[in-house]
């Protein structure tokens, strides 16, 4: 028995052997033991792992110093608007959408095709120096061949006033808006229509090219076809994931096309798209659900577009035009979009979730500061300098709108010591306007408009922009960030 009992212990040194002697119940039991620390180990790996690779930073803004702000010199500081937000007097998809759907019509909006002076007097007395607006192809073109010279003339005529202020006219071709005959054609779901769209824009580019140097081809492409074709909240209204993927590769060839032709009228001018970096993040971390909803939606926003950029194919289609179509990207960032297993279907059913602490903006989602220097990195990686285009926040009693400001300022501040080639910021908006699905309900202005009166008032974060700009435009500040960059020099 002794003998037995010394070979048993031998045998139970060796752990594999040991398994085997042990009891039935035993093994089942160190069976279960090694499964689920198997599991606990991989599960706590994925998150490491996601964590690292997938971070999402939330910084502790109390303690941050938000006025300590340093932009290179030359740095340009302006804000944006879009034609059909504040012109006034269209007739376009859009009107047509409005009507249709009894909406909120657009109507005079700002008044702004006959107000277009005083409103640059706004921009003068902000002290921007770059302005980004954009042009209506549905007045140029009213009918398909007709072109109105009057018209041309008016945005000729803006653009030599913006010239003559000191600021620079970085007109955008695409806003959201076009001639309802295009639309009645297809519009951006049809390949065929691309040429008139082409067509229009050689013919702005024509007429003002010789003054304006600095191009958007498209605004937020992305945005144009979720909201058009998948939730239905923009023109025409649909509701279909097949348009949607044509509308998006679509305006990637338009993107392209435009850019391939006026490069070659004028390879001095610098153009690029302006897109829309919304993050895409797990409402659980930990979620073996949310995780993947939020990676695909993050590919199909944002990463379907990069590499149609990046490798001249887009949603399993080759667009070779588009492979390194930009001079600059222009980013638009607003905020980042948290992901569980239901996702909505309509804009009915969009209700904008938010992390515990973070703040909600009047539009429903969170304010996330910190995600603009994840999209600021995001779009890096393309390779060419970086020109904000949209940032800014719907805020009627303009009480969080400073904050709102001095937070992404500040991060652009920081991305730009850190290296990051960016060469812009665009506060969205001048002015309160039509914004768009929200109509007039949403206020995004630097300065409040009265929309009886047309009164515009500049609001508190409007008089601090424009400290921010005179400041920075003066010396000791550009002093001060060139002791840091060379302090940062090894
Ligand atoms: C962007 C649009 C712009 C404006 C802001 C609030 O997506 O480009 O026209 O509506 O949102």
């Amino acid at each position: 028995m002794a003998g037995i009992r010394h070979r048993r212990q031998a045998v139970e040194e060796i752990p594999i052997l040991a398994f085997y002697a042990a009891p039935m119940d035993e093994r089942a039991w160190q069976v279960l033991l090694a499964a689920i620390m198997l599991l606990a180990t991989f599960k706590i790996s994925l998150i490491t792992y996601r964590r690292r690779a997938f971070p999402e930073p939330h910084y502790d803004w109390e303690k941050i110093d938000t006025s300590d702000l340093s932009f290179p010199d030359g740095f340009i500081w302006g804000t944006a608007t879009a034609a059909h937000q504040i012109e006034g007097g269209q007739s376009n998809n859009w009107t047509d959408f409005e009507n249709r759907t009894g909406k909120e019509p657009s109507g005079i909006a700002c008044d702004h095709w006959r107000r277009w002076r005083e409103d640059f007097d706004l921009l003068s007395e902000l002290g921007v120096s770059s302005y980004r607006f954009s042009i209506e192809w549905s007045r140029l073109e009213p009918s398909p061949g007709a072109w109105d010279e009057e018209a041309m003339q008016k945005y000729s005529d803006m653009v030599d006033d913006l010239i003559g202020r000191g600021i620079r006219p970085m007109p955008t071709l695409h806003h959201f808006s076009h001639p309802s005959w295009w639309e009645d054609r297809g519009g951006f779901t049809e390949t065929s229509n691309l040429p008139q769209f082409l067509s229009y824009c050689e013919r702005v580019f024509d007429s003002l090219s010789n003054r304006v140097k600095v191009w958007c081809t498209i605004n937020e492409p992305t945005v144009f076809s979720a909201m058009g074709y998948t939730l239905g909240q923009f023109p025409p209204g649909r509701r279909s994931i097949r348009l949607t993927l044509r509308v998006m590769r679509n305006m990637m060839r338009a993107h392209a096309m435009v850019y391939r032709s006026l490069k070659q009228r004028d390879p001095d001018c610098s153009l690029g798209i302006a897109k829309n970096v919304t993050l895409f993040d797990p409402a659980n971390r930990w979620s073996p659900i949310d995780w993947p909803v939020a990676r695909l939606l993050e590919w199909l926003w944002n990463g379907a577009w990069k590499r149609g950029i990046t490798n001249g194919r887009m949603l399993w289609e080759k667009i070779p035009d588009a492979k390194g179509s930009l001079d600059f990207i222009g980013l638009n960032y607003y905020t980042h979009f948290i992901t569980g297993l239901f996702m909505p279907t309509s804009a009915d059913e969009l209700d904008f979730a938010k992390r515990e602490h973070e703040t909600t903006t009047e539009f429903g989602y969170p304010m996330y500061a910190e995600g603009m220097r994840r999209a600021i990195d995001f779009v890096a990686e393309l390779g060419v300098p970086i020109e904000i285009t949209e940032n800014g926040v719907a805020d009627s009693s303009d009480s969080l709108r400073p904050e709102h400001l001095m937070r992404h300022l500040w991060i652009i501040s920081e991305a730009i010591k850190d290296g990051r080639d960016i060469r812009s910021y665009h506060h969205w908006s001048l002015m309160d306007n039509f914004e768009w699905a929200e109509g007039y309900e949403m206020r995004f202005g630097l300065y409040s408009v009265d929309f009886d009166t047309q009164k515009r008032t500049l609001r508190g974060s409007g008089e601090m922009y424009r400290e921010i700009i005179k400041s920075e435009l003066s010396t000791p500040n550009r002093g001060r960030l060139q002791q840091r960059v060379e302090a940062k020099e090894p």
